[in-house]
Formats: C-alpha cells, sequence, structure tokens
C-alpha cells in the first residue's frame, strides 16, 4: 500500500546543505501498524510529510496504491491526500477561527458531499470531548487539541492514516484511550496506520517498529508477523 524507494530530502541552510533523509526504503503493507521510533531531529516528522505529499522529496519517490505521488498533478494529490489520508500533525494545525466540531467536519466539507455533523460529534464524543464541541482551539488545553486533531484525521474514513506523535501531550489514561481507538479502527477497517512516536510501551503493540537515526533505518522488527499475515 505505501511504498517508498530511494527517498531523500535535504534542505538549503545558507551555503550548507542539511541531509535530513538519507536514502529511505520501506514497504508498509494494507493494514498494517508501523511505529516510528527515533531520536528528536532523526528525520520522523520529514518522512511522515513526504508520505503524505505534504512536501516534495530531493530524490526517490512514494508509491500510494502503485501510484508515484511526485507524479500527479497538484490537484490530483489533493484528492489523495485529503480523501485517502488522515494526518494528525505534531503540532495539530486546527484552524483557530473554527470550533472543535467545525475543525472535524471540515475535511469532509472540503472533499465529499452531504453533511459529517452527527459522525464528526460521535467522533468528539469518542475521544472524550463531547463537552467541548463548541469551543475553540484557544480554549482547549494541549491535548484536547491533540484529540480534536485526531477525531479530524479520522471523519473521512481514510484508508491511511499517518499520526505524528498522537499522544505526545495525553496523560497516560488519555493516551491508552487513543491509542484503543486508532489500533480498533485499524483493525476493523484495515487502515494502515505509521505512528510516531518515543513511547516504547505503545511501539510494543504495533505490528512493526521502524527505528530512523540521522534520517536512515538502522532497525526495522516485525513484531507480530501472524497479524499482519491474516491482514493481507
Ligand atoms: N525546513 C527545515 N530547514 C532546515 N532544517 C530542517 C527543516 N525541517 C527539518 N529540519 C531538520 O531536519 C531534522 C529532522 O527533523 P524532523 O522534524 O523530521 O525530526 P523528528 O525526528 O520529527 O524530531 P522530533 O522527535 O523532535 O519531532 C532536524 O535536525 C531538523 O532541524
Ligand atoms: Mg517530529
Amino acid at each position: 500500500m505505501i511504498e517508498v524507494r530511494g527517498l531523500k530530502k535535504s534542505i538549503r541552510n545558507g551555503a550548507r546543505t542539511v541531509e535530513i533523509l538519507r536514502g529511505i526504503d520501506l514497504t508498509i503493507p494494507k493494514g498494517q501498524f508501523a511505529a516510528i521510533m527515533g531520536a528528536s531531529g532523526s528525520g520522523k516528522s520529514t518522512l511522515l510529510g513526504l508520505l503524505a505529499g505534504l512536501d516534495s522529496p530531493s530524490e526517490g519517490e512514494v508509491i500510494l496504491d502503485g501510484v508515484s505521488i511526485g507524479s500527479l498533478e497538484e490537484d490530483k494529490l489533493a484528492e489523495v491526500r485529503g480523501r485517502r489520508i488522515g494526518f494528525v500533525f505534531q503540532s495539530y494545525q486546527l484552524i483557530p477561527t473554527l470550533t472543535a466540531l467545525e475543525n472535524v467536519m471540515l475535511p469532509h466539507e472540503l472533499n465529499a458531499p452531504g453533511n459529517a455533523r452527527g459522525r464528526a460529534e460521535a467522533l468528539l464524543e469518542t475521544v472524550g470531548l463531547g463537552d467541548r464541541l463548541h469551543h475553540y482551539p484557544v480554549q482547549l488545553s494541549g491535548g484536547e487539541q491533540q484529540r480534536v486533531a485526531l477525531a479530524r484525521a479520522f471523519v473521512l474514513e481514510p484508508p491511511i492514516v499517518l499520526a505524528d506523535e498522537p499522544t505526545g501531550n495525553l496523560d497516560s489514561k488519555n493516551g491508552q484511550h487513543v491509542l484503543e481507538l486508532l489500533m480498533e479502527r485499524q483493525r476493523e477497517s484495515g487502515t494502515t496506520l505509521v505512528m510516531v512516536t518515543h513511547d516504547a510501551q505503545i511501539a510494543e503493540r504495533a505490528d512493526r517498529k521502524i527505528h530512523l537515526r540521522d534520517g536512515t533505518i538502522v532497525a526495522d522488527e516485525l513484531q507480530t508477523a501472524v497479524r499482519t499475515e491474516t491482514l493481507r
């Protein structure tokens, strides 16, 4: 489902070129839950952004369902991003002028016909924010904003969810709850889930653990081969 070939990303910083990703090759089958780990600055968010087509690589390609996203026209890419990928940003990226509910409804409004109000409300309920529907992002704590961002990533039921430390700002109870929610979708809807996490216990529950160091994959372990097999 997600294929990455020879992916490199470097950024010009004045006279210097900083190599952020130095050649990543990776295949993530449909329905897999892959955890991406690695020290701060190792390139995790950069990789996730490239998988979503939010950023373009310096070299190499990202292939989603057999289609190289670098070859897509901007409007086609926007459609792939909008309909097939749910993205939970490390920094949430909620729209400040929209309420929690409106933020969650937005991807649906931009990408699909009809109204997602009921579904958006139910998702916010699921992440424990049923009583915060009409709050604006500034009126919400960091962890609450993180949960709104999570609900938003699911409103279109995308086949791929990319989540950048979705439990990073949550206490252990809410973190556990969010993880259960993500894993339930992954199991029941066959969602492919790629999650950046610093939490070893969370990574332990993934099908696969991928370790980045200085922009390269230094370890890639399959943890529950049986479960992954049955999903294929
Ligand atoms: N636009 C940019 N210009 C220059 N350097 C950048 C840019 N974006 C990222 N970097 C550098 O690339 C490296 C990887 O960044 P990235 O955000 O992918 O790390 P990360 O693994 O997600 O870290 P964290 O765990 O702290 O979120 C960092 O050293 C960062 O400073
Ligand atoms: Mg990051």
